[in-house]
């Protein structure tokens, strides 16, 4: 394939969308989309933009959960990822439920097929990435609705309908895996 280069400020090769919650420090839930994620084993590892009030949070609460959303949740992604939790409680505007988690301190999104229930473990921020804060974290629990489950017990993947990001810093685009 003939190539050429491009000075994108930065490029998302496809991302699952997830929605980060959490209790504040007064205790109220909060909520923030990221695409920056990866995970192995028992470790989760999510990148935020430094002045973000989702991970100023997280660095003082450590509790958090990685809630994955369906294409159904689209509007809610956008308002949160388009209000800061400086301004807002963004659970009273849009149609998202929480409850507690089981292992952690943070609120699960019922409408959300998955869940990951996390508590941070580091804050990685270096001086050649100013901006940039990411999170180390242990995964504590992991649930996943019925209806994305075989009878044994193993992940229905085709039942997942998860919202995938492309970008190159000037706009972004959403695909879907159904
Ligand atoms: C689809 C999508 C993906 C996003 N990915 C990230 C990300 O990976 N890291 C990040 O810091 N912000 C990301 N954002 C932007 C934050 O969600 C946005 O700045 C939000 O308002 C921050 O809210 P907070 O200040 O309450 O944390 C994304 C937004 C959307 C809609």
């Amino acid at each position: 394939m003939e190539k050429v280069a491009v000075n994108y400020e930065k490029m998302y090769y496809g991302f699952p969308v997830i929605l980060v919650s959490f209790y504040d420090e007064t205790g109220l839930p909060n909520v923030t989309p990221i695409t920056s994620s990866y995970t192995l084993k028992d470790m989760i590892m999510l990148g935020f933009s430094s002045k973000g009030y989702a991970v100023n949070q997280l660095k003082k609460v450590k509790d958090f959960v990685v809630n994955i959303p369906d294409r159904s949740l689209l509007d809610a992604i956008e308002y949160c990822g388009s209000h800061s939790g400086y301004e807002v409680s963004k659970f009273e505007n849009v149609d998202l439920t929480h409850a507690k988690g089981h292992m952690v301190n943070a609120p699960v999104i019922q409408e959300c097929s998955i869940a990951i229930e996390c508590t941070l473990t580091d804050v990685v921020e270096h001086e050649q990435f100013k901006g940039i804060t990411n999170v180390l974290a242990q995964i504590k629990g992991r649930y996943v609705a019925t209806e994305a489950l075989h009878e044994d017990g193993s992940l229905a993947a085709a039942e997942l309908d998860q919202v995938v990001c492309f970008g190159d810093g000037r706009s972004k685009s959403f695909r879907y895996l159904q």
